[in-house]
């Protein structure tokens, strides 16, 4: 080991372009659980304290890149042009991992692969003074992964595509992940060839080289195989989501959220939940959002990257997205909050409401059939049933401004931009187009004219026409 040189880094083989999932979509960039497949070790290495990753891309690499570096900006780039096999990409990185006395390679197609496993993993490749180490897994049904092949203390790995039919029935199988010594491999890795049945420079070959360099190579075994599933086609994709939704489930019900039927429960990998939660069926949560103490949430609803925060109470049928509810609230049914919306404390929304980009202060209420959209609602304001925040001039977006303590009459219309005063009321009915100053009444509507003997004089058709 050179001065200064730093023991680990890992590399993420993610250039492929998966040919199997018959997709314009990058195989890593396809979601489980709302995610996409790469953030998935990324979070695992993040959470696990790894500090040097690099990940390879190449096919659609621009959209992978865009999203690494949203995503993980800590995480280095590295480009694979053209896709000659996970050897080749091994090769391309060599500039960045040589100055590390190890590199760990891992698949960008594995996400089921958990830290603590790669830890240990490590330990052994370290304990045991390797100079490559792979993991590998027994398979009920092998087809398709890279068959490990025991000879006394030798071992190697073959291609499914290049076995012969004895090799098929080997069920021990690699799982793609690798830890070598950087030396060992530097050694080896310009005397990987393509020939073979898919002309790929393969990364298991270095395996045998590194042995033939009479380098210590270990294949070590891992019990779990539910870690390793490589995704390669929608099946897979969907059984490593089956897998995931399974575990983040046990996990936040192991920490006392009750799930009435954890079948139908969604839960993405991102979101936190708090003490004493309690959710009823077909419930999806999802990206950026987490959910407070003792909060409910009904039946039929999605929550996407909001904030719940304590003791809410989600009646159903509730969509939220990209915003926060305060404390105390009271949400739905039938209701839809986008685009942050802020919900302050004890606030009531009910009932078919639909509140966009909107403030709605503490203890304000918009129980029944409302549209609020661009709109400050000040404190214990009742809106009626029926009102609407007419926003849009079919240019702009414009902006309604109503006072706290105010009494908005049912099916009331604000002409926006208009701006209500405190304490103010509108008449039931009202088109609101100009100001309303504090402590006023705006009516607005047609005076009512009444008709003496209108019925008798007109003539009913009974029965229809
Ligand atoms: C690979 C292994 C196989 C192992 C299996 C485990 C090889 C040749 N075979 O097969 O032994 O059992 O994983 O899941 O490595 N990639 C690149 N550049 C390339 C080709 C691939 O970055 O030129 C990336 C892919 O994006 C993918 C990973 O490497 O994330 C593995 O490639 P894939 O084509 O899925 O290999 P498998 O056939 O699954
Ligand atoms: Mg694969």
């Amino acid at each position: 080991m050179q001065d200064g040189q730093k023991e680990f880094c890992v590399l993420i083989l993610a250039a492929g372009k998966g040919t199997r999932m018959r997709s314009k979509t990058p195989k890593v960039l396809h979601k489980i659980m709302e995610e996409p497949l790469l953030y998935y070790p990324l979070s695992e290495l993040r959470s696990a304290g790894f500090n040097d990753i690099s990940v390879m891309v190449g096919f659609s690499g621009e959209r992978v890149e865009e999203w690494t570096r949203e995503q993980f900006p800590e995480v280095n780039v590295l480009w694979q042009r053209e896709q000659l096999g996970t050897g080749h990409a091994a090769k391309l990185a060599q500039e960045w991992w040589k100055d590390f006395k190890n590199v760990v390679i891992i698949p960008g197609d594995t996400p089921l692969i958990k830290a603590e496993t790669l830890r240990k993993f490590i330990d052994v490749h370290i304990g045991k003074n390797n100079k490559c180490s792979f993991l590998s897994f027994d398979l009920s049904d092998p087809a398709g992964y890279g068959r490990v092949i025991r000879d006394g203390l030798s071992v190697r790995i073959v291609e499914h595509k290049d076995a012969t039919a004895d090799e098929r029935k080997c069920r021990e199988v690699n799982s793609g992940m690798y830890v070598f010594d950087t030396t060992a491999l530097s050694d080896v890795i310009d005397h990987l060839n393509c020939m073979n049945s898919q002309k790929e420079y393969y990364l298991p070959d270095a395996v045998a080289l590194i042995e033939k360099n009479s380098g210590r190579t270990d294949a070590v075994k891992a019990s779990d195989p539910a870690e390793f599933l490589g995704i390669n086609d929608p099946n897979q994709l969907a059984d490593a989501a089956a897998v995931m939704k399974k575990r983040i489930l046990d996990k936040w019900m192991g920490m006392g959220v009750r799930c009435s039927d954890p079948l139908s429960t969604w839960i993405g990998p991102r979101v936190s939940l708090g003490e004493d939660i309690e959710i009823q069926p077909n419930v999806q949560l999802w990206g950026d959002t987490s959910v407070g103490r003792q909060c409910s949430i009904g039946s039929y609803t999605v929550i996407q990257d909001s904030v719940i925060e304590d003791n809410v109470e989600i009646i159903g049928s509730v969509r939220v997205k990209k915003s926060r509810i305060g404390q105390n609230s009271v949400i739905g049914p039938f209701v839809y909050i986008r685009d942050e919306a802020e919900l302050h404390n004890d606030v009531h929304v009910g009932r078919f409401v639909e509140i966009k980009k909107s403030t709605i202060r503490r203890g304000a209420k918009v129980p029944h059939l409302s549209y609020v959209g661009d709109a400050d609602i000040g404190e214990r304001t009742n809106i009626g049933a029926g009102t609407i925040t007419c926003n849009y001039d079919g240019e702009k977006k414009n902006f309604t401004k109503i006072g706290s303590n105010c009494f908005v009459g049912s099916d009331t219309m604000f002409i926006a931009p208009v701006t209500i005063g405190d304490n103010a009321v509108t008449a039931a009915g009202s088109v609101i187009t100009q100001d309303i100053p504090e402590g006023a009444l705006g009516v607005a509507r047609a005076k009512q004219k009444n008709i003496e003997g209108w019925s008798s004089r007109r003539k009913i058709h009974k029965g229809g026409n």
